[in-house]
């Protein structure tokens, strides 16, 4: 009898008594790749080195009995899932029930019958080979889903990422913006101790707060000089654009096949699903101020989301300690008094704290992201 691979199964046989040993070899000889041992010890040796797949196991032998070695093999990583079939002359049902208890496939009671004994070692060859046939098939399609969803998480974030760059495009060309805002908003998140998981994400969203600027003309985007009152209410709709940019499309719409259904419910199911709505409440939120003096919706607060609390002073201090088109670089000291003086206004004295007490990572990574 062969398993799946066309190989010949390996059954183990041990037994302190020569003749019982010789009954079972010329039973199942023609049709099995067989091993015996001689008491426990050698049994328990020779299962590690050999990996039988199923083992018939005498009870009553000196030194240590069948119980033991069923015990140790099956507190053996390597070892316990070899099916154990009990083959003794200890009959009672206690003797059986422990048997069970110890976790053996079956039991089998001497004297023998062989045609028994070959009919219950191939039935239980049959079922472990099926079992490991399944467990080999669920771990290939494992390693597949896994491949699959990196491949899905991967493609996510460099959307995000070049979504964000596309709209920082035009105003500042270098790209590192989007880079230190993210890094910055990190450095934040770490020093106040949020979720790791979310601290990663917040760094990821980060770069598409200003994706809403896509939708800005280049009339009122691209202005050199002050903006007028309507052209302010263009510039301050960029929150609202990102946001719709980003809210999700299928949501309540019957315009997917059940097949693509399916694959957005899977992809919800993945915990980095969460990025584009992180992103879109960022984008959404990152001009709302503590002092609810903020747009579009005058948050107030911990009512606005701490992601967008942390992408505010992110944005913020890079806008002054970079030179921009209408302005020079603010100096290390003049951006630090803006950012401390709008503690408790313009941002959340918690994020302005952690902001403070992390300026010298900040400061780094200002150095290191440098617009070229
Ligand atoms: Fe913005």
């Amino acid at each position: 009898m062969v398993d799946f691979d066309g190989e010949k199964y390996h059954v183990l046989i041990v037994d302190d008594n020569p003749t019982n040993i010789d009954i079972l070899v010329s039973t199942l000889r023609d049709l099995y790749r067989l091993g015996v041992a001689k008491n426990g010890i050698k049994a328990i040796d020779y299962a590690q080195k050999n990996q039988p797949d199923l083992i018939l196991l005498d009870i009553m032998m000196p030194e240590m009995d069948g119980y033991e070695v069923c015990r140790k093999l099956k507190s053996m990583d390597d070892t316990k899932s070899i099916g154990i079939i009990f083959i003794t002359a200890m009959h009672k049902s206690e003797n059986i029930t422990r048997g069970f208890e110890y976790g053996a496939v079956d039991y089998i009671i001497k004297p023998f019958n062989t045609m028994e004994v070959l009919a219950r070692v191939k039935t239980h060859l049959s079922l472990i080979g099926y079992r490991d046939h399944l467990e080999e098939m669920v771990r290939k399609r494992t390693i597949q889903l896994e491949m699959a969803n990196d491949e899905l998480l991967d493609l996510q974030r460099e959307i995000i990422y070049k979504l964000g760059r596309a709209a920082e495009y035009k105003d500042y060309e270098t790209g590192m913006h989007v880079l230190r805002v993210s890094s910055y908003c990190g450095i934040v998140a770490e020093a106040l101790s949020l979720d790791p998981n979310f601290i990663n994400l917040i760094r990821l969203c980060s770069p598409m707060h200003d994706l809403g600027k896509i939708g800005i003309p280049d009339r009122v985007l691209l202005k050199k000089g002050p903006l007028n009152d309507e052209e302010w209410v263009i510039m301050k709709s960029h929150c609202k654009i990102g946001s719709d940019i980003l809210s999700p499309v299928f949501a309540g719409k019957n315009i997917l096949s059940g097949e693509q259904s399916a694959a957005v419910d899977e992809m919800k199911k993945i915990s980095d699903y969460r990025l584009i709505e992180i992103s879109r409440i960022i984008a959404e939120n990152h001009h709302e101020k503590w002092n609810g003096k903020g747009y579009p919706a005058g948050r107030k607060g911990e009512d606005i989301p701490i992601e967008a609390r942390i992408v505010a002073i992110a944005d913020v201090y890079d806008a002054l300690s970079s030179k921009r088109s209408y302005k020079e670089a603010f100096d290390e000291d003049k951006c630090q008094q803006i950012i401390t003086s709008s503690s408790g206004e313009h941002f959340d004295p918690a994020v302005v704290d952690a902001f403070t007490g992390s300026i010298k990572r900040i400061i780094d990574v200002k150095e290191e992201l440098k617009d070229w």
